[in-house]
């Protein structure tokens, strides 16, 4: 098979894609597994329950299932749901949006792959740009998005020493030095991997670089604010025009519908969409029809706040209550759990790799991330990257705790 550079590139077994495979067939040989490592969410009963009941309605009514199997939708999605996302957000933010600024995606994966390449890699003079993740570690899932080589740049953190067995990174804004090669700022907040928060005064600053900079900032909300507001503190949500705020409905507990939602000034809208014709024709309807009534009265923000708040802080409280005790007298440091849906562990001078560690919880049944994945546009060898896991604790109570207890057997071994 003769491929094109394209060819060649995405159909490469990447690091993303081996390490997806690695964990789907540690599931086939162990279907009994405990999966700590995807970013599957957790079962709220009650959200499911108002799921079930928007799709029977939806089956109930035969306009409404027309509309949602029977029609393509526009490239940039149904202008309803897209005006009443805008007013969602303008009445709740103030911000000042209408539905041109507002364009839907199948997932919000598929819509970093069209922003990232629409801004990144090589430019008509030329030259090459990347997207720069000022917050090293970051989202693994970006890693290979990039249609041309060293597509990321990355800068490491200060490395904050918090109360009791805690950690927080920051922002190295004295090493933050941004050249015209960068096309772009991304942060995902809350952070996948670590769960950290962006303060808002780090929010205010990295806005501040990228408008002097005249690029854009983008911010990958898929556990944020408005919805499904995984957070345990008062950060504040962060939009202007200089701002790409991409949000999902996934971890609202619906990854099968494959929902994105781009937040963005009407030219970047209008770039997008026109991208998003020639790749996708048309945005799936499902996850708009579903959500459609829930964006009425703010009610999505009110069940985020009742239902998946405080069921994520309840697990990540429980499940840093496990590990205190699963790891006492063991060298351990844990992330400040701000939010999303996982826990990020550092093992200082670990004398395996948290790859080797990875290998060993696999043996045992245990499925969990090894740190290295996450620093991507972090060449430099830098002994960290190997000393770190990301656990999620999303699932099942009962799995957690056992599977908190295999992962401090396996670090006592490794430390012995
Ligand atoms: C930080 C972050 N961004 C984006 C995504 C992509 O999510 P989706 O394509 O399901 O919207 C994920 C998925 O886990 C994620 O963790």
């Amino acid at each position: 098979m003769k491929l094109s550079a394209f060819g060649e590139k995405f159909s490469a077994r990447c690091g993303a894609v081996e390490l997806m495979d690695d964990l789907g067939n540690a599931l086939l040989e162990n279907p009994d597994a405990i999966l700590m490592g995807g970013g599957n969410p957790g079962k709220i009963p009650q959200m499911e329950e108002i799921f079930q009941q928007r799709l029977q309605s939806i089956i109930d009514s035969g306009d409404e299932r027309h509309q949602l199997l029977g029609k393509y939708q526009s490239p940039q999605g149904e202008k309803n749901f897209r005006q009443q996302v805008a007013e969602f957000l303008k009445h709740k933010f103030g911000w000042a949006l209408t539905e041109h600024n507002i364009s839907i995606s199948n997932g919000s994966q598929s819509a970093f792959f069209i922003l990232y390449n629409l801004f990144a890699g090589k430019m008509k003079d030329g030259s090459h740009r990347t997207i720069h993740l000022p917050l090293s570690p970051e989202y693994l899932g970006y890693a290979d998005i990039g249609l041309s080589d060293n597509f990321f740049s990355a800068t490491k953190p200060i490395i904050e020493d918090l109360e009791q067995d805690l950690f927080k990174y920051r922002v190295n804004f004295n090493n933050l030095s941004l050249d015209n090669n960068i096309a772009a700022l991304c942060v995902s907040r809350p952070t996948n991997p670590t769960g950290n928060v962006l303060t808002d005064g780090e929010m205010e600053h990295l806005d501040e670089i990228a408008q002097r900079q005249e690029i854009p900032l983008i911010v990958d909300g898929a556990y944020g604010l408005p919805f499904p507001n995984i957070i345990f503190n008062d950060a504040k949500p962060h939009w202007n025009q200089n701002t790409i705020l991409v949000l999902s409905l996934s971890k609202l507990g619906l990854p099968g519908v494959r929902t994105g939602i781009i937040v963005a000034s009407e030219e970047i809208i209008q770039a997008y969409n026109n991208s998003n014709t020639v790749i996708n024709l048309a945005c799936g309807s499902l996850g708009p029809a579903i959500m459609q009534p829930l964006f009425k009265n703010q009610l999505i923000s009110k069940l985020s706040s009742q239902y998946i708040t405080p069921f994520y802080r309840q697990r990540a409280e429980q499940t840093v209550s496990w590990l205190r005790q699963a790891l006492k007298g063991l060298n351990f440091r844990i992330h400040k759990p701000e939010g999303a849906i996982f826990l990020w562990l550092w093992f200082e001078g670990l004398p395996i790799s948290s790859a080797t560690l990875y290998q060993r919880l696999k043996k045992r049944g245990v499925i969990i991330v090894p740190g290295h994945n996450f620093f991507v546009g972090i060449e430099e060898q830098w002994q960290h990257k190997h000393e770190c896991i990301r656990v999620s604790y999303a699932g099942d109570e009962k799995s957690v705790k056992i599977g908190v207890n295999i992962i401090a057997e396996e670090i006592k071994q490794a430390y012995a």
